[in-house]
């Protein structure tokens, strides 16, 4: 399904009796979505579960989804083209949808390189649920760096449709939060994004 059409008739929805609000009282903290974006080998990856170790010592419910692991398991049919990253982000919008319905605080680390699709997931949720964070580390950065050699591989051809090579990427243009990856260290990255979690009244401390 590439689209959020339901097919499927003779469903109807059935409420639960352990809401979200009783989840987050227990929890003592929101669930939200922080939806890290950026071009690939731009710091997504370490700063979510960077962020996940702070929130987690403090006994926060959360879980990362990272776009290199999802895509080994519920998106592995998926590829690289426009159509796949689309259906890519579509599914995890809404798992991250059910994860703060279960009151989490779910952090998310996909390219995600549509506005687009970004801006559906946001709209999948009530005001304020989801933040897009944007890892703006320049695309020379992240080629410079090549950790996983793919940038060198997009270059020579051997990878097709790489995001900032051959594929786009599409800026937000309104973020909730812009962290220069490229220059912070990860202890001031990671700083930020707390301050913007207590700015927001999701943790406390
Ligand atoms: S997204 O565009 O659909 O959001 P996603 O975040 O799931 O992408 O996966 C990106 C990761 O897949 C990259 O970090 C990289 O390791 C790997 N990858 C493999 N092929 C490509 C490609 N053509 N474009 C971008 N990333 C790719």
């Amino acid at each position: 399904m590439q689209s959020s059409e339901q097919k499927s008739s003779n469903v109807v929805w059935h409420n639960a009796t352990v809401t979200r609000k009783r989840r987050e009282e227990m929890n003592g903290h929101g669930g939200v979505i922080l939806w890290f974006t950026g071009l690939s080998g731009a710091g997504k990856s370490s700063l979510s579960h960077a962020v996940e170790e702070a929130l987690h010592s403090m006994g926060c419910h959360t879980f990362v989804m990272d776009g290199d692991n999802v895509r080994h398991g519920l998106c592995a049919d998926l590829g690289f083209s426009s159509e796949d990253r689309v259906e890519n982000i579509r599914r995890v919008g809404e798992m991250s949808k059910l994860f703060i319905e279960a009151g989490v605080i779910v952090l998310t680390a996909f390219i995600s390189p549509f506005r687009s699709d970004r801006e559906r997931v946001r709209s999948l949720v009530p005001h304020g649920d989801f933040m897009e964070i944007f890892c703006s580390t320049p695309l020379e950065v992240c080629e410079e760096r090549d950790v996983k050699g793919l940038y060198k591989r997009a270059r020579a051809g051997e990878i097709k449709e790489f995001t900032g090579i051959s594929s786009p990427y599409e800026a937000p243009v309104d973020p909730e939060l812009v962290v220069e990856t490229g220059k912070l260290s990860i202890e001031d990255s990671v700083a930020k994004v707390m301050e913007l979690l207590r700015e927001r009244g999701i943790v406390r401390e």
